[in-house]
């Protein structure tokens, strides 16, 4: 055998891949959170808080490192935050969940899509994505080897249409993928939806994995409808969650999921040679911090009142506003503006507005396979009333 030498160029080469995500680049968030540094932007685009998370919480962390609660948890995560989770569930929803078999705490919402995708489709397994949708679904069933179905919600609205879901399911049909409160739309499922959709389930074996990370931005008196309500549904269901949404903690990505425990069995099985288990002292704080439910039941309150701030000041100008029931979204059409770059495709347009107007927003364009264009951009509302004034005193002249 010609074994190379290790002096010919050939010892050093990198050997060509052929990639698993041919598809992906570098995301839309990245390239807009980078347009916006470099150019003094205010960075309305990617979705996280400008503003810092409850003093408590962090103390609650420094509290479990300083006792020493710096070594592995437990794979499924400490007890203490299972049974924290697992009461509130309770509380809010009304569905037991067995804390030891049913909940397990995860490095955040996209690890847990990402695990209990890879869990349960197989190459082959048709997977429904509503589209618009969140960005790691499509990347996450491709990996699995499964087969993404794209079914729009209905242009205009982002309301679920059950006929063509219902079309779209056939015998391989493994999981569908809901998102409610949706990013980027800002709807919200009624409950007319979610019966719909449990009608719609009942007779066959598909999973529903239920992508709840704004369960606790639902305005105007609305209840989050959470699958855990519906019986049909939870028996079926991984709901995933997020506390980097829920308390202004994006960077410690720590989330869960609750599922039933033959779901839940099969789900740890693959998180267990994933991540294994995510960081404890994190864990111990959140678990702590969560026995008050004052801040996520305040929530609400706190988010609608910027939701209401930044819509009042965007009336002001010729973007026509789209509803916003729920995430910290705020979704506007730009196609009536008083400026030629109302004709631009929406990803340009954001271009457009962060180095001309000096604010960034997101094109609903990039959560669509097809690009699909409707002249409307996505506005973060999570940011400090300040932020908000700001970024409208310089749209304030469209
Ligand atoms: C719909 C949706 N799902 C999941 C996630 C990811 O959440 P996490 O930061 O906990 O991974 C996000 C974050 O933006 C999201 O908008």
């Amino acid at each position: 055998m010609n074994l190379p030498s290790t002096s010919s160029p050939d010892a050093a080469h990198t050997p060509q891949l052929h990639s698993r995500l041919p598809h992906v680049g570098t995301t839309i968030f990245t390239v807009m959170s980078a347009l916006a540094a470099e150019t003094g932007a205010v960075n309305l685009g990617q979705g996280f808080p400008d503003f810092d998370c409850d003093p408590r919480l962090i103390d609650a962390v420094n509290d479990a490192m300083r006792a020493g609660l710096n070594q592995y948890p437990p794979m499924t995560g400490v007890p203490v935050l299972r049974e924290a989770i697992a009461r509130k569930v309770q509380t809010l929803y009304g569905h037991g969940y067995d804390a030891g078999s049913e909940i397990t705490v995860t490095a955040g919402a996209t690890q847990a899509i990402l695990t209990a995708i890879l869990a349960v489709v197989h190459p082959g397994d048709e997977v429904i994505v509503l589209e618009p949708c969140y960005d790691s679904y499509v990347p996450n069933i491709e990996l699995a080897g499964g087969v993404v179905v794209r079914v729009p919600l209905t242009p205009g609205t982002f309301r679920p249409d059950f006929g063509k879901i219902a079309a779209a399911m056939t015998p391989r049909t493994r999981a569908i993928i809901v998102n409610s409160p949706h990013n980027p739309s800002g709807t919200v499922w009624k409950r007319e939806d979610m019966l719909r959709l449990q009608e719609l389930l009942a007779p066959t074996d598909v999973l529903l994995i239920s992508d709840e990370v704004y369960e606790h931005m639902v305005y105007d008196g609305q209840p989050h409808e959470s699958a855990a309500r519906y019986p049909g549904l939870a028996a079926r269901a991984f709901i995933v969650s997020s506390f980097g949404k829920t308390y202004h903690v994006t960077g410690w990505k720590v989330g869960y999921v609750a599922a039933p425990a033959p779901l839940m069995a099969e789900f740890r099985k693959v998180h267990q040679f994933n991540v294994f288990t995510v960081n404890t002292p994190m864990q111990h704080g959140l678990a702590a911090y969560m026995a008050d439910p004052a801040p996520y039941l305040e929530l609400p309150a706190f988010y609608a009142a910027k939701r209401d701030l930044f819509r009042q000041g965007l009336a002001r100008t010729r973007f026509k506003l789209l509803p916003s029931e729920g995430t910290y979204f705020q979704c506007v059409d730009y196609s009536e503006l008083a400026v030629p770059e109302r004709s631009l495709g929406e990803a340009d347009f954001c271009q457009w507005l962060t180095r001309a107007v000096g604010v960034a927003a997101i094109p609903l364009s990039a959560f669509y396979g097809n690009g699909f264009d409707q002249h409307v951009v996505r506005f973060c509302f999570a940011k400090k009333d300040d932020t908000l004034r700001h970024a409208l005193e310089r749209l304030a002249r469209l």
